[in-house]
């Protein structure tokens, strides 16, 4: 059966994966409620579409932190792409490359960053940044970014420990013999073997910077420049403001996917009290704060609301994960394909020719949301 959804991608995936790799990207924290609220809290939004608007030439063109792209859609960054496919990172950021889309590729990825930026030379790229304890080693990896051509440094702000994912728990989550968090190799040595729990929790709890806070923003910000700073994991309009006084230049709503603390809210809602907080920027993110969202946007009209709620773009995760396991390369390009088409054709039933003319009043809240 083809795919013809992103739920079809995660079926196939399912059924590609091993259970230990499948559990690692779907699952959520504990009870797993914000892992559900967020998708459903898309669809606690009504598009009240426009008609008799030309349609005949949809576009999705944007523009974040300066660099033009193809569409609204980016890709978040993930751990271990190798555990879906052994072409991992570098198929992803391929893909992204030929969909005319941004990859963020994470610090735990299991490609180095230098041979990401070499796999799509010249595409747009960001790294995503995860503080360590070692401050050296931490603006080591900033350094390097830089001298790779990466176009910004995302700081995620949501882990200063790891959420519980019971299944990994149960799992022992560990990578596979063969596969490494290769940006670490230097400062991960196998100490992070045990029978407690996943090794991706020891990891975290041994080397991430639980005391970094917002006094360190400002000094982060400045090791980063001229590279733009987006800070991830923002889930309060309070929060928003004050990464910006502290030279944070776009916002990124997340709450890792419901991977973190459970029963945080959903970034739906959250996307609305960061966009009141900052203000919204302007067409195509030509003005003002950009604010970035993700967080169980599995459709084109998930993107839809969120564009209309004033995101400059919005993120996904998991969705390219089961894109890479359905078929490398070519599966995360059929998954990005499907959902800008799933984006293209909601534009033009809602009567929308352009991102521009998604903001106004198109996207209204429809139900309270019940969980
Ligand atoms: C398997 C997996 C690994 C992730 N790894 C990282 C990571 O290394 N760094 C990070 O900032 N966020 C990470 N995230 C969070 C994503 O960047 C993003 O916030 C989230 O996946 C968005 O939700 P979605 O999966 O529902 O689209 C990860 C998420 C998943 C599912």
């Amino acid at each position: 059966m083809r795919p013809v959804t992103i739920d079809d991608f995660e079926a196939v995936a399912r059924e590609r994966l091993s259970p230990m790799a499948y559990d690692y990207y779907r699952s959520g924290a504990d009870e797993e409620h914000t892992l559900h609220r967020n998708r459903e809290a898309w669809t606690e939004y009504a598009l009240h579409y426009r008609v008799l608007v030309d349609v005949s030439a949809p576009s999705t063109a944007t523009r974040v932190l300066g660099t033009d792209l193809a569409t609204p859609i980016l890709i978040a960054p993930t751990a271990y792409h190798k555990l879906a496919h052994p072409d991992g990172e570098r198929a992803t950021t391929r893909a992204a490359a030929a969909a005319g889309t941004l990859y963020v590729a994470s610090t735990l990825a299991t490609t180095s960053l230098e041979h990401v930026a070499a796999a799509a030379p010249g595409a747009p790229k960001w790294f995503q940044l995860y503080v360590h304890k070692d401050r050296e080693f931490t603006l080591r990896l900033i350094a390097r970014a830089k001298a790779a051509g990466y176009g910004a440094v995302v700081v995620t702000c949501d882990t200063p420990v790891l959420g519980r994912r019971c299944a990994d728990v149960r799992n022992g989550f560990a990578l596979p013999d063969g596969l490494l968090m290769e940006n670490l190799v230097e400062v991960i040595p196998l100490d992070l073997q045990g029978d407690d729990g996943s090794e991706l929790a020891r990891y975290v709890a041994s080397r991430h910077d639980a005391a970094f806070s917002w006094s360190d923003l400002r000094d982060l910000a400045d090791a980063c420049a001229p590279l733009p700073l987006v800070v991830k994991g923002i889930a309060r309009g309070d929060d928003a403001r004050r990464a910006l006084d502290h030279g944070a230049r776009a916002i990124w709503v997340s709450n890792h996917g419901g991977r973190q603390l459970d029963l945080a809210p959903s970034t739906a809602d959250a996307l609305v009290e960061v966009v009141d907080a900052v203000g919204r920027a302007g067409a195509g993110g030509d003005a003002g704060t950009e604010v970035y969202v993700d967080g169980g946007i599995r459709s084109g009209t998930h993107a839809l609301v969120a564009l209309g709620l004033g995101a400059t773009a919005v993120f996904v995760g998991r969705p390219i994960l089961w894109g890479l396991a359905e078929g490398g390369e070519a599966g995360v390009k059929r998954v990005l394909e499907l959902l800008n088409a799933e984006l293209v054709r909601a534009m033009q039933l809602a009567g929308c020719p352009d991102l521009a003319s998604a903001r106004d009043d198109l996207v209204r809240r429809h139900r309270r949301a019940t969980r």
